[in-house]
């Protein structure tokens, strides 16, 4: 059994502090074997918002595993947003936020999602190409750790569909490549919690979104963040969720089945309660 802690859309700058203290707290008490923060590390990319993202980092007991978000470009540094779009990123989080990691029985990979620019008026939407998602299908493939995920900011699926804010380039495309090779597809960017199948003939692929873990931003549902524990056969999500907007508490959990058969491929509520954190 590994666990794991689901975070995204942080957005530093207009984070809520004692749900940093709450979040930090919970993981302090109850390491997780790994953490995947799925973008928006910042509000704007300014250099005080990423320093207090390390700040948060450095105090976090497990490895993080991470990609950036649309927030995490420059937005009014024209010469930073078209030159050197992840310098900031890189050198305020590089070395403690990694782009991949193989441990125990996992490895996981991240593939960027956001751009500095786009043929589009809505630059904050993702884009992904066939050849990245290719290339890191391939790169899964060659891996020996039976149990392999993605991380990237914007949705490659999402409940009703790549529309919207949910509209990533060529999503669809790199989650059906992604799904043959993977068992977890971890995003952000819609602050929004759901898990949706791709059911194969060896595995089920689920792709999993998660809400913004402590910022103001709040869209749909209140801030939390997701636990997942990986067994062979199946992945328990565990939703937890803001509340008095000071504290954490599991909300729903999930069973969502890996292999396609026998169980049916869509989640299976359980008792939050029931599932032991640690
Ligand atoms: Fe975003």
């Amino acid at each position: 059994m590994k666990r794991l802690l689901h975070i995204a859309d942080l957005h530093f700058g207009r984070e809520h502090k004692p749900l940093v203290d709450a979040f930090i707290d919970y993981c302090v008490d109850h390491p997780p074997d790994l953490i995947v923060a799925t973008g928006d590390f910042t509000q704007g990319a300014r250099r005080r918002e990423f320093a207090a993202a390390r700040h948060f980092f450095d105090a976090l007991p497990a490895p993080v595993v991470g990609a950036p978000g649309n927030h995490d470009v420059p937005s009014r540094a024209l010469d930073h947003r078209f030159f050197t779009p992840w310098r900031r990123f890189e050198r305020a989080l590089g070395g403690r936020v990694v782009p991949r990691l193989e441990t125990g029985p996992l490895v996981i990979e991240t593939l960027h999602t956001a751009r500095r620019a786009q043929m589009r008026l809505d630059w904050s939407l993702g884009r992904v190409s066939r050849g990245a998602a290719a290339s890191l299908a391939s790169q899964l493939d060659q891996s020996e750790q039976p149990t392999k995920l993605v991380a990237c900011h914007h949705p490659l699926m999402a409940p009703g569909g790549l529309s919207g804010r949910a509209n990533t380039k060529r999503g669809a495309d790199a989650a059906e490549i992604l799904a043959s090779a993977s068992d977890l597809v971890l995003t952000g960017h819609l602050h929004r919690t759901f898990a949706l199948p791709v059911v194969g003939d060896t595995h089920v692929c689920w792709f999993v979104g998660a809400s913004t873990t402590f910022s103001e931003r709040t869209r749909v549902e209140p801030a939390g963040f997701n636990e997942i524990h990986l067994s062979d056969d199946m992945l328990t999500l565990v939703h937890h969720e803001s509340v008095d907007a000071n504290r954490f508490v599991p909300a729903r959990a999930f069973k969502l089945p890996r292999r396609p058969g026998t169980e049916p491929a869509a989640p299976v509520a359980v008792d939050p309660e029931a599932v032991e954190p640690g």
